[in-house]
Parts: structure tokens; sequence; C-alpha cells
């Protein structure tokens, strides 16, 4: 069975969409651990009350992204971890980590890329007044959601909708896109 680690900054509402879809037998993979890059993360509660094991650590105490990242390489390693779930981690990952998971790290972002990259993109959408918007999961590259696309689905946006309702809307397509996608690539298939 494939272990998971998943890479969280926020809230963790895809990272208990993962967990769940573990528990309900939809996603035939381990979750083994939570890595964290912000101390008092919600997500880091949620880990806890699952007994996920987790890896909090702030970039600033190390000297450089290297050593950062070799760290996080090291508890990756203790755990066996096989795929590395980008879900709200807000930073580029670097060499380090690219290099040991090549082809094996993944994030979901919340537009319909090459749309809308980076920072706030239900924002982004929603300021552009574009009438369709969506949820995009992609290999992660050392550029900002530019790696290679591995499924998409998109979302009309009415003229009634509020940020908030595209807000609802977007993380209730992710949080079903995302477990169904990590299932494909754990089974590796063919998730072209
Ligand atoms: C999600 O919208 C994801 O697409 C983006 O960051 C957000 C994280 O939300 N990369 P959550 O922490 O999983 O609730």
């Amino acid at each position: 069975m494939s272990r998971l680690a998943i890479f969280a900054s926020g809230y963790g509402s895809n990272f208990q969409a993962i967990v769940n879809a573990v528990k309900n037998n939809a996603l035939p993979a381990e979750v083994v651990l939570l890595v964290c890059d912000k101390e008092g993360a919600k997500v880091i509660e949620k880990a806890n009350k699952e007994n996920i094991s987790t890896f909090v650590t702030s970039p600033k105490s190390f000297e450089s992204k290297k050593h950062y990242e070799e760290a996080i390489l090291e508890a990756l390693q203790e755990q066996q971890v096989d795929w590395l779930i980008l879900a709200g981690y807000m930073r580029l990952v670097g060499e380090t980590l690219l290099r040991a998971y090549e082809g094996k790290i993944v994030n979901i972002h919340p537009s319909l890329l090459p749309s809308f990259p980076g920072k706030d993109a239900i924002g982004q959408a929603f300021e552009a007044k574009v009438k369709i918007t969506g949820v995009t999961v992609h290999f992660v590259d050392e550029g900002m959601d530019t790696g290679p696309i591995i499924d998409q689905e998109a979302i009309r946006i009415e003229h009634h909708d509020t940020y908030e309702s595209l807000q609802v809307k977007i993380q209730s397509i992710e949080h079903s896109l995302y477990p169904n996608t990590i299932k494909k690539l754990v089974a590796g298939g063919n998730h072209s």
C-alpha cells in the first residue's frame, strides 16, 4: 500500500478529505505523515485527532532551504513515504525534495491552470470576471503551479456567486477530485 505524506500550511480541509477517503476505503493508501511549516496551523489539530504523525518545522530555523528540506527528507525516509501530496502548502518545493521524489509530488490548485497561478486563485478568477473556473491537480516542478497537469474539473461562476459561495463550490470539488486523482496515481494507471 502506498504511503502518503501530506504537506499543508493552513486549515487542512483537503488533508481531512484525503484521510476520510482512506478511512472509507475509497483510497487504497495510508497517510503516514503531515508535514507542516506553520506552528499552530489548524491542520496539525486534525492530524493529532487522526493519530497521524506530524513533522512541524519552520524554515526560518534552518540556515538554508536545502537544510530545511534535508530535515523533511529524513522524516519522509524514516516513514518510508512514497508520495508527497501538497494540499495548501504555501511554499515552493526545492531541489532536495524534487530530486528525491521525482514524479511523486503532486499539488492541488483552485483554478484551471495555467490560468490564475499563485496566491488567491479564487479571488483572481472572481476579479477577472471569468465565467468558468475550476480545480487542477498537477505534478510539482520548481515553478509556481507550473508542473504537468494530471486532472481538472471545471465549474461555472454564476452571476449570483460571491467570493464565499465560489470558494465553497471549489472546495467541495477539491475534496472529491483530489482523493480520486491520488487513487489513480497510486494504482499506477493511465492518468492523463
Ligand atoms: C486549497 O484550496 C488548495 O487548492 C490550495 O490551498 C487550499 C488549501 O485548503 N492549494 P485546505 O487547507 O485544504 O482547507
